[in-house]
């Protein structure tokens, strides 16, 4: 038995992590769960964000499994994502999009992975205010180092994977100290793997393409703020936020989650659909090598989504997150 750690969330966050939990159960998956929240939860009931027993969990077990947990806008706690990455220098966050035979989309054939960088830029938490002068600033912090780490971590992953092409994609004209720092760092490492076919390009461009003519991309790298904002446009490329699966990954610690947040329009009324975390819990099968029942999982979920009245709502279905979760159990 492989022990990993829990994290329900808030918002429709505990709906979809039972239903995972009951999917892995069915396939009697040889793992155990050590059930452990984070932020307004937590903070309610013991007065901490994201207590020692979280963090003493994470640090033991290495991998966990993460449901959405709400941030406030404006003033408010920092993020709990944010500062889970950076605590645990989970630098890479993986963010694949592929088109899901049966699910209604404009395209057929994307198959996209974004590698975001995923503890610096814009949300490395410099942000500042000067009252006197009424002046804000957000600053967009980037090192060599950790280009480095998340542009490395997609060229090894399109060679581990065959994959043809990587674009990084930045705004190196008009930022030219963190986004040329970026580009730079692309275009050296580019030339390590000649084999991989490279190109850059501009955010703003990047997203028409994306939209015209996703099916030329194939492995994607950028920036945080950037690669926030490109993976929820991939995720609606091939069905929405309900069916994107993420990890976040550092040398030594992975932390699973959806692409989605905690969907406060639709919490608690079984609505949600629990592929995203569930897909998110298959990456992580692969993780701890336990690919049997990775792809046993995986053949009943597509049987599943292949049947649009066996869907959740936002995939045209009118199953529950239950019902839905219940016919993926009967094809294991
Ligand atoms: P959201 O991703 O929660 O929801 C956007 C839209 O997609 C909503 O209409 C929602 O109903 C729908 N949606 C999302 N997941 C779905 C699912 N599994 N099934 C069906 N429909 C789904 O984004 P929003 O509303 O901007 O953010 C809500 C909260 O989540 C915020 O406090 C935000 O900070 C937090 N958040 C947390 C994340 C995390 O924990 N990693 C990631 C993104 C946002
Ligand atoms: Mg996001």
């Amino acid at each position: 038995m492989r022990e990993i750690t829990l994290i329900p969330g808030d918002g429709i966050g505990p709906e979809i992590t039972e239903a995972v939990k009951a999917i892995f159960d069915a396939a009697n998956v040889p793992v155990t769960w050590e059930e452990e929240n984070a932020g307004q939860t937590t903070f309610d009931s013991i007065g901490e964000l994201i207590p020692s027993t979280l963090i003493a969990s994470l640090k033991k077990n290495k991998v966990a499994l993460k449901g959405p947990i709400t941030t406030p806008v404006g003033k408010g706690f920092k993020s709990i994502n944010v500062q889970l990455r950076q605590m645990f220098d989970l630098y890479s966050n993986v963010r694949p999009a592929k088109t899901t035979p049966g699910v209604n989309t404009r395209f057929e054939n994307v198959n996209l992975v974004l590698f975001r960088e995923n503890t610096e830029g814009l949300y490395s938490g410099l942000e500042m205010f000067d009252e006197r002068l009424q002046i804000s600033d957000s600053v967009a912090r980037l090192t060599r180092v950790g280009c480095r780490k998340i542009i490395r971590a997609a060229f090894e992953y399109a060679n581990k994977h065959n994959c043809k092409k990587v674009t990084a994609v930045h705004k190196a004209n008009i930022l030219k100290s963190a986004g040329a720092l970026f580009l730079s760092e692309a275009s050296e490492i580019a030339k390590e793997y000649p084999h991989i076919q490279y190109d850059d390009k501009i955010i703003d461009n990047m997203c028409m393409q994306l939209v015209i003519k996703p099916e030329q991309f194939d492995v994607i790298v950028t920036t945080n703020l950037f690669g926030d904002i490109l993976s929820d446009l991939c995720a609606g490329l091939v069905g929405g936020l309900g069916v994107v699966s993420g990890a976040n990954v550092g040398n030594d610690m992975a932390i699973f989650e959806a692409v989605h947040g905690s969907a406060p329009d639709i919490a608690g009324q079984g609505k949600a659909n629990p592929t995203a975390l569930l897909r998110s819990a298959i990456m992580m099968l692969h993780h701890i090598n336990m690919k049997d029942e990775a792809d046993r999982i995986e053949k009943a979920l597509d049987a599943t989504l292949a049947n649009r009245e066996q869907c959740t709502g936002d995939l045209g279905g009118s199953a529950s997150t239950m019902e839905f979760t219940q016919h993926i159990i009967s094809k294991l």
